[in-house]
């Protein structure tokens, strides 16, 4: 693999800026936050008001701890457009998530907020090890989806040749990545997984493909998965985060010479730990609740949202600004299986462990009296796909969620192919217990 570092002079003053001047910066550019939100925008008003607190309150940055959260409930509350501190005419672009219940969220961008996101996203194919002039492959959704856009206008911003492929046709990705070569791609860690295995059914070898730098994200993945990518394709496997409410791809990213979690661009968003339970702020460190409010954004300023997304921060290392640790999973994603606590990324570091295990699996929930059981069906390779083998796999994986997940499952192992493919976001848990 290439080793990849920024080379001096490339990075932009704020990332290599004090603790103290990003303290500062972020200071002034909250008040100006919290004004604005409540200014121009009714819900802000009626949420501040509610709650007793003005932005004058706020003199020091832990003061926005005193201001109410926001969740994903406000922004359904105040479909579509309630939220937002612009007029309508003054935004640019509209994107919305799907929402697994009900109405989508929808989240507006004024032409300031765009040009914020394609810098950011421009800062974080950088600090993935991506230059200037590279071809940078986007399978990430266009759409209502932020990630395809996301990732577009940032590799134009850098300098970089965008192929808009979008999601899907995996056939045609392959062949696309063969012809054009480029030199990075944007895209799900689980869709990569498919075009790995699409790679393999054409009878290229991916190790010789062009790729050098995969930039993925939009769902949770382990550090077990980067290695299986990485040395699938020979090329460096880093995180990006990011979610539409407080912007899209970009809040957050890894370097690629340090790859030890992801650095929130602070001079933008604030994040915090909380207590899912209490709402208390947590000391850096501690794991919980990450909590964003924006510092810039004018279309949908964001005022303390609860991501739900479960994680820590932790002191800066190839920037100044804090990373966050790899999301452990989603809050809502958590299986509570007989009083135990798992997430999806749990079993997939096992199943990476597990030699004659392909890293394609779903795990299945179902009640049989009052008890819940769990099923993963995971594949075996084609070298492992004997009865012995899978008996052994099952036996050795199961194994190890008992030790170190703490579970008892039952392992299904499947053929090759068998386990549905990923074209975005993978569907990990198929829930067959009854409604409460
Ligand atoms: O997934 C934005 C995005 C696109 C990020 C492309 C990165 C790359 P949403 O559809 O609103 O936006 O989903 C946001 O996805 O709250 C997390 O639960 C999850 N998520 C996003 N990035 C990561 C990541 C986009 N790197 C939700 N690791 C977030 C773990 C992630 N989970």
């Amino acid at each position: 693999m290439e080793e990849l570092s920024p080379r001096p002079g490339d990075l932009e003053a704020i990332e290599t800026a004090s603790r103290d001047e990003i303290a500062t910066l972020q200071l002034g550019r909250m008040k100006w936050s919290l004004g604005h939100a409540y200014e121009h925008s009714r819900f802000y008003r009626t949420h501040f008001d509610a709650a007793g607190i003005h932005p004058s309150d706020l003199t020091s940055l832990s003061d926005i701890a005193k201001f109410p959260f926001t969740t994903k409930q406000d922004l359904r509350d105040t479909y579509p457009f309630g939220m937002f501190a612009v007029p309508r005419e003054r935004l640019v672009r509209i994107h919305a998530s799907s929402g697994t219940t009900g109405k989508p969220t929808v989240v507006g961008y004024t032409q300031r907020d765009v040009d914020t996101w394609a810098d950011l996203v421009a800062r974080s194919i950088r600090a993935a090890g991506g230059r200037r002039g590279d071809l940078v492959h986007v399978a990430y959704g266009y759409g209502l989806f932020t990630g395809g856009l996301g990732a577009h206008y940032g590799a134009e911003r850098m300098g970089c040749t965008v192929v808009p492929m979008s999601g899907g046709m995996t056939e045609r990705q392959v062949t696309l990545i063969e012809d054009f070569r480029p030199r990075v791609i944007m895209v799900t860690p689980s869709y990569m997984l498919s075009i790995l295995d699409e790679y393999r059914r054409q009878g290229f070898d991916p190790r010789q493909s062009s790729l050098a730098v995969g930039i993925f994200g939009a769902e949770p993945w382990t550090n077990a998965m980067r290695q299986e990518i990485e040395q699938s394709f020979d090329m460096h496997a880093v995180d990006i985060y990011g979610l539409s409410e407080v912007m899209g791809p970009g809040v957050a990213n890894e370097c690629v010479e340090t790859k030890d979690g992801l650095h929130v661009w602070e001079d933008h968003f604030y994040p915090e730990i909380i207590d899912p339970e209490t709402g208390d702020v947590l000391p850096d460190g501690e794991m919980g609740e990450l909590v964003f409010t924006t510092l810039t954004k004018e279309g949908l300023p964001i005022i303390r949202y609860r991501t739900r997304d479960l994680t820590r921060l932790l002191p800066g290392t190839a920037r100044s600004m804090r990373r966050m640790e790899k999301i452990t999973g989603r809050s809502d994603d958590m299986i509570i299986l007989r009083g135990v606590n798992v997430f999806p990324t749990q079993i997939e570091e096992q199943i990476l462990r597990c030699r004659g295990l392909a890293p394609h699996f779903q795990i299945e929930l179902s009640r049989s009296g009052r008890m819940d059981t769990m099923t993963v069906h995971v594949e075996c390779t084609a070298e492992s796909a004997d009865e012995n083998a899978r008996a052994a796999c099952a036996q050795t994986l199961a194994h190890s969620i008992k030790n170190v997940v703490g579970v008892t499952a039952t392992i299904a192992i499947r053929d090759p192919g068998s386990v549905p493919r990923s074209e975005g976001k993978a569907k990990r848990v198929v829930d067959h217990r009854p409604k409460a």
